[in-house]
């Protein structure tokens, strides 16, 4: 099943619109695969999707260990997101891009700033070919990102605007499946959202540790919040989860 529709059963029967991004930490390469596995498991009535980063693919790897949680996401049909943030050459691109898929990921995020030609074309080849989704990253989270994703750019002689809106427009033009936004900018989102349309999900990551309000995220215009050490990190993963879902109804 396309990952649209995978999120869209998942939210319509958990009501949940939080991604899970299962990021712990641990030197214990079992305890680690044991840990997430639990916590998954624990939370996977609450959230609508789980979203995996480098934590967990650098400590156990994609074969014989990210791939385990991509299937128990599958068995608990949730689909599973990689936060690749892609920005490579397009053969490098093409590599991570099919790692990823015969992992068994639903969709994979890559970063504009590689431009199309010989950068993402290859990426969003892949997806295409594969049923798998691009998520484009549009504006990140972090305090520093407003010294880059707002910067005024000119394309082909045209006025200069923000960049982060050529971002939003590639994503549109190149058929990805989502943006990212950072929650901590609801006005961002709001403008993205305009540029998008009613149709595009809005992930926005950043609520929580980093400060971000869900309610002021979605009300701007996000359909997902991703959540991370606020949940796994909480004593009660599925207490803080369903009390997260709560903000999202
Ligand atoms: P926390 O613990 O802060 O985790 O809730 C957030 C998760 O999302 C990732 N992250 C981002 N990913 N664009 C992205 O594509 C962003 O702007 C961004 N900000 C945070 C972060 O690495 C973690 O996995």
């Amino acid at each position: 099943m396309a990952f649209n529709d995978l999120i869209q059963k998942a939210f319509q029967r958990n009501r949940s619109k939080i991604v899970l991004a299962l990021d712990l930490e641990l030197p214990d390469r079992a305890k680690l695969a044991e840990q997430s596995e639990r916590i998954l498991e624990d939370v996977r009535s609450y959230i609508c999707a789980v979203k995996i980063n480098r934590q967990l693919v650098l400590s156990l790897g994609l074969r014989g260990g990210v791939d385990s949680i991509v299937k128990l996401a599958h068995d608990f049909s949730l689909p599973a997101i990689m936060d690749a943030k892609l920005n490579d050459v397009g053969h490098t691109n093409e590599f991570m891009m099919r790692s990823y898929i015969d992992a068994g990921f639903d969709a994979v995020i890559a970063s504009p700033t590689a431009g199309w030609e010989g950068g993402l074309d290859s990426v969003f080849s892949l997806a295409t070919s594969h049923g798998k989704s691009v998520i484009l990253l549009v504006y990140m989270s972090n305090p520093g990102a407003d010294a880059f994703y707002s910067i005024a750019a000119s394309s082909r002689g045209s006025e200069p605007r923000p960049i982060f809106e050529m971002f939003a427009e590639m994503a549109v033009e190149r058929n990805a499946d989502g943006v990212i936004v950072g929650a901590t900018k609801p006005a961002i989102i709001s403008r993205v959202r305009e540029l998008v349309g009613s149709e595009l999900a809005i992930f926005s990551p950043g609520v929580g540790v980093q400060g971000g309000d869900a309610r002021k995220a979605l009300d701007a215009g996000s359909s997902y919040l991703i959540v991370g050490r606020s949940i796994y990190g909480a004593s009660d993963p599925a207490k803080a989860a369903r009390e997260f879902r709560a903000l999202t109804s």
